[in-house]
């Protein structure tokens, strides 16, 4: 859930939580806490005279927490003399030089930036021979042991439920050794390493046992995608199906988590099951929807005892009665859906979701990916432009990596063979394309590719894009490509927004001051870009704000290709007849690179268009089985509210 309230306030209950949780509104500032708790111990032990000995993760969630742990030896003076640290895990086998290699992702996140003692620092060794590595498993558990054990330990959490590489099936006492990596946690690993058959099969982690010995442990978690495994490690039975779980046997664990990782606990999605709430029509609404489903029926025909028999009998003397509870709510969900997600004109806007003035408004659709606009709002895309509106798009990043080799060689080629190479593209074009083919035929697993090439490759996404928007029916002028500087890296790992990425928005939005801004509101974007671009957005209307335009200006989001926002927090549904859902795939299909598998599938299997498709009717078949109208594909978003 995108939070625009402080409903972490509101659900105050955590009954079922069999762990310490403590939630904050971001993962910046949850790593913030995470840092200075990291720091203050190391300058208690510093003042004692003492070592400390910290247990390291790597992957995605520790990074702010280094960041913060190197900004504060930079600028407070931090000391890191006294540390030792133990990391986790390491891939098998591995070559502690290549990109996807935890030695290397430790010197880039902390260690190159610190002034910690090199013999300080242990990382299970993934270069060792195959009959070498028993015994070093066992040479690094004692090592810990010797240097005292641990003090600190960081975790991360994988959606099989291992920490470290603890798969599935762990034992609770198990120690550091050589483990076989889960297929979900080898499909997550893609992300780092280009193409499946490079992600290695084996790793070296310690064991449960091993981290259980920490004497203090934070578990971090960040985003919606980690929210169901937060919940069984949470809430759920100590079980080695969720290796995690065994961190309640732990006297001393710290779970740490943003709103996105929240969102499964039950004080956060069924808060009356474990304590007495506060109600307002947000929860109530969220209740009411909660029980059509628990019990099977329409909102219009539960019943007293349906409220009574769970757990909600005080939501009915709230509202004098289930009949007249019954009514508010059905009525409130009737009156998100609209066929005008621009507002209709000359229509009375009292109950609509947008306003019906000005009847011709301009709109921004921002669209993190190249094909983002199309997958998560092709539909209404489709729908403003046909109502008349002055619909702009703007692609904010060139989504060059995702694009296979293959197809970028197909490009250069068919240059070459269409004979046109010497005609239209001269001198630097020619030794443009040159060099790109070389470097194609020539490139390793390892490689990243050359500017060059991603020229090529953002080229290919580009001409995708705009044979999506003029499908569409946008004229070129109205397709803005801002090649957001933070996503060129040419590696998955992106970038921090900078000043550089903002003002690239400031200057689009001063330019068209939209009445209407679309914008991705997904946050469970493995390689976090939608994230990023959303920063950028809030960071350049942040900047606005004192601009006259902006208080006539709403801004909607729409949730990428991975989640759907919960039916109680929608409040603009766009119904799609099965015609328009046709039309919608087929503006998806512009996408060639991305059909078929494209280079990031993430964990699911299903095309980018199957999972469009799948989403928008499981929310029509929802919206109809709470007892409203039965649509084929609903498209859905929910307001942000400036607080400028
Ligand atoms: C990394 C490790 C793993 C990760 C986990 C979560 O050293 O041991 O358990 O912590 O896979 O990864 P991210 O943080 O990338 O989601």
């Amino acid at each position: 859930m995108l939070p625009t309230d402080n409903q972490v306030l509101k659900y105050q209950f955590k009954s079922e939580e069999k762990l310490p949780v403590r939630i904050w509104e971001d993962s910046r500032e949850a790593s913030l806490y995470v840092a200075r708790a990291i720091g203050l111990a190391i300058k208690q032990k510093q003042q004692e005279g003492e070592k400390i000995v910290l247990g390291l993760a790597t992957g995605s969630s520790p990074i702010k927490v280094y960041g913060e742990l190197v900004r504060m030896h930079k600028e407070e003076g931090l000391s890191f003399s006294n540390v030792v640290t133990f990391n986790l895990d390491e891939y098998y086998p591995i070559d502690p030089g290549s990109q996807q290699s935890y030695v290397r992702f430790m010197n880039e996140y902390l260690f190159d930036h610190i002034d910690i003692k090199r013999e300080n620092i242990h990382i299970p060794d993934g270069t060792l021979p195959m009959e070498e590595v028993e015994a070093y498993c066992e040479r690094y558990e004692k090592l810990i042991d010797m240097s005292g054990g641990i003090d600190i330990q960081l975790l991360g959490i994988g959606r099989t439920g291992h920490i470290g590489f603890n798969e599935p099936g762990s034992w609770e006492n198990s120690k550091t050794r050589l483990i076989r990596l889960d297929s979900i946690t080898r499909l997550d690993a893609l992300k780092d390493f280009l193409r499946e058959e490079d992600v290695p099969y084996r790793a070296i982690t310690m064991g449960i046992g091993s981290i259980l010995k920490a004497r203090t442990i934070y578990l971090l978690a960040w985003g919606q995608h980690k929210a169901g495994v937060i919940q069984k490690a949470v809430e759920g039975p100590v079980t080695m199906q969720v290796p995690a779980s065994f961190l309640q046997n732990h006297p001393n664990v710290k779970v740490i988590i943003d709103r996105g990782a929240a969102e499964e606990l039950t004080r956060f999605k069924s808060p009356w099951l474990v304590g007495i709430c506060n109600w307002d029509e947000d929860l109530a609404c969220k209740a009411v929807v909660w029980l059509s489903k628990q019990v099977g029926k329409p909102i219009l025909k539960l019943t007293d005892s349906d409220y009574n028999e769970n757990h909600l009998s005080d939501l009915i003397i709230e509202y004098a009665s289930s009949y007249s509870l019954n009514i508010k709510i059905f009525n409130r969900l009737q009156h998100t859906i609209t066929g005008w997600p621009g507002g209709k004109p000359h229509a009375d806007d009292t109950f609509r979701p947008e306003r019906a003035k000005p009847a011709k408004k301009r709109v921004i659709i921002f669209s993190p990916h190249p094909d983002d606009d199309v997958i998560s709002m092709g539909g209404t895309f489709l729908r403003l432009v046909e109502q008349g509106h002055e619909v702009h798009v703007a692609y904010q990043t060139s989504g060059n990596i995702a694009v296979h080799d293959h197809d970028a060689f197909r490009y250069i080629e068919f240059l070459h063979e269409f004979g046109l190479t010497q005609a239209i593209i001269t001198g630097e074009g020619e030794k443009l394309c040159r060099d790109v083919t070389q470097f194609l035929l020539n490139k390793q697993p390892d490689q990243n590719d050359t500017p060059e090439t991603r020229l090529i490759k953002g080229l290919i996404r580009r001409g995708e894009a705009r044979a999506g928007a003029r499908f569409c029916g946008l004229s070129d002028d109205h397709i803005h490509f801002l090649d957001m500087p933070f996503y060129e890296t040419g590696r998955t790992r992106k970038n921090p927004v900078s000043e550089a990425d903002i003002s690239i928005i400031v200057e689009l939005l001063r330019s068209i001051q939209p009445h209407q801004v679309y914008a991705a509101g997904d946050l469970a974007d493995p390689h976090g870009t939608h994230r990023v671009c959303l920063e950028a957005i809030l960071a350049a209307f942040e900047r606005l704000k004192a601009e006259k335009w902006l208080s006539d200006c709403w801004m909607w989001l729409y949730r990428g290709a991975w989640h759907e926002w919960p039916v109680d927090e929608i409040e603009m549904a766009v119904p799609l007849s099965p015609q328009e859902l046709v039309k919608k795939r087929r503006a998806i299909f512009m996408h060639q690179s991305q059909k078929d598998r494209p280079p990031f599938p993430g964990e699911d299997e299903r095309e980018f268009w199957q999972r469009a498709e799948d989403r928008n009717r499981a929310t029509a078949q929802y919206y109809s089985a709470l007892g409203l109208a039965e649509y084929e594909a609903i498209e859905a978003f929910r307001r942000w509210r400036f607080l400028l």
